[in-house]
């Protein structure tokens, strides 16, 4: 990696700050000055400091948000607003994703990061990777649902889902449930209700695997992953 890029991305300004800093020579690379942004480094191997401060790079990010309603789940897009423009540039800088998509109209728990290993453990069918949701239902759930969900239930495309575990709530004209499912799939959770004739009208994603969302986070809201929730998260950073 170039000199200037390690600085770059690891929060000592631009790209043009950080060349200045280093041709004044305020930087050292395993002790000795070096005055050539373009030197190549090892961030691994290689010490470097600023004015005599280790420079630590930090390569991957791990973000959770509470996704607010409104805005979708991507990196960019030409009319809306996404959940990547939500964060700072100090953030954006790591290049983030979000791992999997809620709609525009669902809030609740996201992860963003850049590792795409944990991504893809988070998000691969063969992980049934257990998701709970909290939705708001136009109509009365049952227990005929919860045992409709227990088998799996068959969408409009055909597709018959894994089987869901249903909690009601509250049951009335409008009932409020949770939801674990282990699939992905596009709306899962909406057509999922579909299926039983019933109308999902607010949908906020609670959980993913071990992660759970914080509660204090308002949508919108993010906060980096604490170790102990990485660690729980992907089974490659245990101990
Ligand atoms: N299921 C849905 O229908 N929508 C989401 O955003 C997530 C799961």
């Amino acid at each position: 990696m170039r000199l200037d890029k390690l600085l770059g991305n690891n929060g000592f300004g631009t790209r043009k700050d950080v060349k200045q800093l280093i041709r004044k020579g305020t930087v050292k690379v395993n002790g000795t000055t070096e005055k050539d942004p373009g030197a190549h480094i090892d961030p691994e191997t290689d010490t470097v400091t600023l004015l005599g401060e280790p420079v630590i790079h930090q390569e991957f990010i791990y973000l959770m948000m509470n996704k607010p309603q409104g805005v979708i789940s991507a990196t960019e897009d030409s009319r809306d607003r996404t959940v990547v423009d939500l964060l700072s540039p100090e953030e954006q800088r790591y290049e983030p994703f979000p791992v999997g998509r809620l709609d525009k109209d669902t809030e609740g728990l996201l992860v963003l990061t850049n590792d795409g290993k944990l991504a893809h453990e988070l998000l691969s069918p063969k992980k049934d990777v257990p998701k709970t949701y909290f939705a708001v239902i136009d109509g009365l759930v049952t227990e005929t649902d919860i045992h409709a969900f227990s088998e799996g239930v068959i969408l409009e495309d055909g597709f018959h889902t894994k089987p869901g575990i249903l909690k009601i709530l509250e049951a009335g004209d409008r009932s409020e449930i949770e939801l674990t499912i282990t699939e992905g799939k596009f709306h899962q959770v909406k057509r999922m209700f579909e299926a039983v004739g019933k109308r999902v009208v607010f949908l906020k994603r609670l959980s993913m695997g071990t992660l759970r969302l914080d509660a204090s986070l308002e949508p919108g809201a993010f906060r980096p992953l604490s170790d102990a929730e990485l660690a729980e998260l992907d089974p490659r950073k245990k101990g």
